[in-house]
């Protein structure tokens, strides 16, 4: 796209992030969920996701993430899965695997599931117990994971890290080996919701950062071909912001459990914005012409310094949700880039926090 423009920049979704529920037994206080979780009563039924589902395939999506909350909550989770297999999605279940076990892992396979990724949330009992606020939770994810393998489904472990985990990255990554996964996800927390919350609690130093970034760039060398390592780096330290969804409105979409469609799984945490509902239009109305999805896509919408900066098409100015997290404004510059005028004080409240005791967690609920 060289123009910048929004209609230039229209191509067809390439992944769907199903938010089936908010409802987990965990409590973790980085949670990517909004403050005001959506209720039971208030979720898609089975036939409206089946219907979704259906919609994304033939908007031309080709992944669907079934994620949560926690989305084995959902009794009709197969049936879910089974649709999506129907329509030719390649199916991943995001799950903390506190709720799998042997016969309904077996059920999920034979509905057609691709992919499981398990979210640990440390190398150790102790602290992962503590993050997910649930007793013996690390211990069934270590059953369950090996479950996954014996089923013959592909794994992904994933770790957010963060300043109580980050020295633990060399026990994170044998974790990943030791459990014969195929993907290591290491996702520094990104701080919008509850992690903006419990931010002075999880806030990494400089030292942390690159200490770790080193070990998964060797650890890449060295397990090359038995363990893919995907790195998602904390931008606070960053010279310039990452390309935030790879564009907004511009591969993924995700749909909330009461079925908002949103750009981005965090665009809630941006007040005053309206979100169309899957029940009221149908997902290619909604992906063209929606003005939230149009809002961002693009460069059109930039202010300075990125509109006439020379990265802009690299970067698109960053997240949207974290420009407004830290500014107010979500047309602003991603206070993560060097050239933005929040970015010396998004680096020194980093810093500071850093330094910081270790407040108690304030845990989603
Ligand atoms: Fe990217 Fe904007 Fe920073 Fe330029 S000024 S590097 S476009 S975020
Ligand atoms: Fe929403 Fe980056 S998390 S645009």
């Amino acid at each position: 796209m060289a123009d910048g423009s929004a209609a230039s920049a229209l191509r067809p979704p390439i992944a769907m992030l199903a938010e089936l529920t908010h409802r987990c037994p965990l409590q973790c206080p980085y949670c990517s969920n909004p403050l005001d979780l959506q209720r039971r009563s208030e979720e898609l039924s089975t036939e409206e996701w089946c219907n979704v589902i259906r919609q994304a395939a033939a908007l031309g999506v080709m992944q669907i993430h079934l994620s949560g909350g926690e989305p084995t909550a959902r009794p009709d989770l197969a049936e879910i899965v089974a649709a999506a297999q129907a329509a030719g999605l390649y199916s991943n279940l995001i799950t903390s695997g506190v709720m799998l076990d042997e016969a309904k892992l077996a059920t999920l396979k034979a509905a057609g599931l691709d992919h499981v990724q398990i979210s640990f949330q440390d190398s150790r009992a102790a602290g992962g117990d503590l993050i997910g606020n649930f007793k013996g939770g690390h211990e069934k994810k270590l059953a369950v994971s090996k479950l996954v393998r014996e089923a013959g489904l592909p794994l992904t472990v994933n770790v957010v890290v963060h300043r109580q985990n980050l020295d633990r990255i060399e026990e994170i990554i044998d974790l990943a080996l030791a459990l014969d996964a195929h993907r290591l996800e290491v996702a520094h927390v990104q701080y919008y919701g509850w992690a903006l919350t419990n931010r002075a609690s999880l806030m990494p130093s400089r030292a942390q950062v690159d200490h770790a970034t080193e070990v998964v760039e060797a650890a890449r060398k060295e397990y090359r071909g038995r363990l893919a390592i995907d790195y998602v780096v904390p931008d606070y330290y960053a010279r310039y912001p990452k390309k935030c969804m790879d564009g907004w409105g511009s591969q993924y979409f995700a749909v909330t459990p009461r079925g908002r469609m949103l750009p981005c799984h965090a665009a809630e945490t941006i007040t005053g914005l309206e979100f169309p509902s899957v029940r009221e239009g149908s997902l290619a109305e909604i992906w063209a012409s929606a003005e939230i999805f149009n809002r961002f896509r693009g460069t059109d919408w930039m202010a300075e310094p990125c509109r006439s900066c020379e990265h802009r098409e690299r970067d698109l100015g960053g997240c949207r949700c974290q420009a407004f997290a830290l500014t107010g404004d979500a047309t602003a510059t991603d206070p993560a880039c060097s050239l933005s005028p929040h970015h010396a004080v998004m680096l020194a409240t980093a810093q500071a926090e850093a330094d910081s005791g270790d407040p108690d967690y304030i845990y989603r609920r």
